[in-house]
């Protein structure tokens, strides 16, 4: 029974990490999920740099530079995903090309090189996501800035 139990809740949190959430509105909103359940590592971070993106299209759209100084990054590479099968080989190179476009978010000095930095950044996220959680890849879409 308990061992059902731990199935059902981790096939749950599966569902809600990676597939698709139709219709879901453009801000992370807090979604039910059964209490047994709490966000893998991984996908507390991920909440966290998808918010971040979020709010640096919002103020790059009204023509401001924004700061990306979050050390949050550094650990994607050793987090725990909800299921070991969410991450393998080819998750750490995709994690440093990450990394790599998100110092160029950080270095940009105007805000078209941001724009153009944010957006490399996104094809960064979208780039790991075809490999490894196919899920979220539209709603990640959303945050290019066209
Ligand atoms: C190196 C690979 C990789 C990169 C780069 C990456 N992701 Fe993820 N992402 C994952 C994996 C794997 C998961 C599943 C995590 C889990 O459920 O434990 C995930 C999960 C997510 C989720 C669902 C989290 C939840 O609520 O369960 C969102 C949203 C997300 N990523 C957005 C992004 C955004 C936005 C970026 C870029 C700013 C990004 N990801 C970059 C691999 C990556």
């Amino acid at each position: 029974m308990k061992s059902k139990l731990i199935i059902l809740s981790l096939l749950l949190s599966m569902i809600y990490a990676c597939t698709p959430t139709q219709g879901s509105p453009d801000v992370v909103a807090p979604v039910w999920s059964p209490k047994v359940d709490q966000p893998s590592e991984l996908a507390v971070i991920m909440r966290a740099i998808h918010q971040e993106g979020i709010e640096r299209k919002a103020s790059l759209e009204k023509g401001m530079l924004s700061t990306a100084n979050s050390s949050l990054i550094f650990n994607m590479i050793t987090a725990q995903p909800t299921e070991p099968h969410m991450v393998g080989p080819a998750f750490e190179p995709h994690a440093q090309g990450f990394i790599y476009s998100y110092s160029e978010i950080a270095s940009a000095t105007s805000v078209p090189a941001q724009i153009e930095a944010h957006n490399n950044l996104v094809k960064s996220c979208v780039a790991c996501h075809m490999n490894f959680c196919q899920g979220p890849i539209s709603r990640i879409e959303k945050l290019y800035i066209h």
